[in-house]
């Protein structure tokens, strides 16, 4: 069987352009192969490849190779050798151990909770910015939006969102592709965040709260229970996971809406319609373009050899514009009910833990905003992240509106 590397590929090159252009190189791409060369390794772009690949347990999270692949893993990545693997980097029994413990923790029902907190939050960023008619989105809504709301569903005081803040701008380094240079910040914030989570563990332990880390406390299958280092990590996974991720997909959301008045007004008209659109904004324009694997063995798939080792760029923005799984793929259709799940979520054991909180989280962000704003365009151009951005999003929105 050939190597996925003796095939004729094209080649998926986005460095030099920008992250639209570089989706309509993938979907471009896509027509014509289901798989491509990467400067790392391979990357697959039809919708059901892209869902078999996250759903084969012989391709591992590439996040675990994320030492080897920045030259830290002698002793100077001690930290990362020390310390319980996040469930974002763990394999086989050890993951699937965590998922079945901490799953019942992160349902609807568990994320509705924190509507109402959602609410507050957005309503008050928005306030100062109402009788202006114009904001540049990105820096008063979408940074600051999500950190709060992680403080109120681990069950920490809403002051303390500044240290959770400086903590996730630490963490965030580690995808920075420098962590040789970065290793201390990273290892300062993750062992301060650790600290203050422990110390708010025993509180809990003695007095539960209506939060995640409560549950999480109380979480109990086959008489086994998550311990004080199990919670420190999960804490940081979701800092980690669900920071940036959520105020990017904000971003994407409000800056394709602002170039679709008959949307907004159809949204304005019949708010049943907002879980559909969000689910619909995911699939179009989502903040996760693309997510790593690598094979742990010789893996044999549709009659190509992916020898041990090889990266495997899992492409959740092409798949999801895949016109074989998704009609009218370019489209913004808030009406049909596609029979496939959008990917920006991911798929398979690594498939997003909070995905029923992100959902409220834009649901609940999207409300407010309709209730805002009567009509809303941009009012200048929208700057991009590099498409390099692993979580990407803009990074300068600027919108104008009419008061509602
Ligand atoms: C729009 C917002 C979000 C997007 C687009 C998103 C996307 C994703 C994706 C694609 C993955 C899978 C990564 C992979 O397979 O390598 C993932 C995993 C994860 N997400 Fe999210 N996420 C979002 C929000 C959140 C939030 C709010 C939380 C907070 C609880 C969260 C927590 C997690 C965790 C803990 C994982 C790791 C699960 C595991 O490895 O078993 N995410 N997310």
């Amino acid at each position: 069987m050939p190597s996925v590397f003796d095939l004729d590929l094209p080649m998926l090159q986005s460095d030099d352009l920008d992250r639209l252009e570089a989706l309509d190189l993938a979907e471009r791409v896509a027509k014509e192969s289901w798989i491509a060369r990467t400067d790392l390794g391979v990357a697959v772009l039809h919708q059901p490849d892209v869902a078999a690949i996250l759903r084969d347990r012989r391709f591992h999270s590439a996040l675990s190779k994320i030492r080897e692949m920045n030259g830290v893993d002698g002793p100077e990545g001690d930290f990362f050798a020390n310390r319980r693997p996040s469930i974002l980097s763990m394999e086989g029994d050890e993951h699937t151990r965590l998922r079945r413990l901490v799953s019942p923790a992160f349902t609807p029902a568990a994320a509705d909770r924190h509507r109402p907190a959602m609410r507050r939050v957005i309503t008050d960023l928005l306030a100062p910015h109402l009788d202006a008619g114009r904001i540049e989105l990105v820096a008063e809504v979408c940074e600051p939006y999500p950190i709060p709301i992680i403080c109120e569903v681990l069950g920490a005081p809403a002051e303390d969102w500044r240290l959770f803040s400086e903590w996730a701008t630490g963490i965030f380094k580690i995808f920075n592709g420098n962590l040789a240079e970065d290793l201390p910040d990273i290892e300062s914030a993750s062992v301060a965040l650790a600290a203050y989570i422990a110390d708010l563990v025993e509180e809990r332990r003695g007095t539960p709260g209506d939060d995640l880390l409560s549950d999480l406390i109380a979480v109990e299958s086959e008489g086994d229970r998550l311990d004080t280092p199990d919670l420190c990590m999960l804490a940081e996974a979701v800092l980690m996971a669900g920071t940036d991720t959520t105020r990017n997909q904000l971003g994407c959301l409000m800056a394709v809406l602002a170039t679709q008045p008959d949307r907004w007004a159809e949204l304005r008209a019949d708010r049943s319609l907002i879980p559909r659109a969000i689910e619909e904004s995911l699939r179009y324009l989502g903040a996760v373009r693309l997510t790593v694997r690598v094979a742990a063995e010789d893996v044999e798939y549709r009659g190509v050899t992916f020898p041990e080792g090889t990266f495997v760029s899992a492409h959740l923005a092409a798949a999801n514009r895949d016109p074989a799984v998704f009609s009218d793929p370019d489209e913004l259709d808030f009406h049909s009910t596609r029979p496939v799940e959008q990917m920006t979520f991911g798929s398979g054991i690594h498939r997003c833990l909070g995905a029923a909180l992100a959902r409220a989280e834009l649901q609940t962000s999207l409300e407010v905003l309709l209730d805002s704003f009567a009509t809303v365009s941009l009012d200048g151009p929208v700057l991009w992240k590099p498409p390099s951005f692993g979580i990407w999003g803009p990074a300068f929105l600027p919108l104008a509106f009419t008061r509602a």
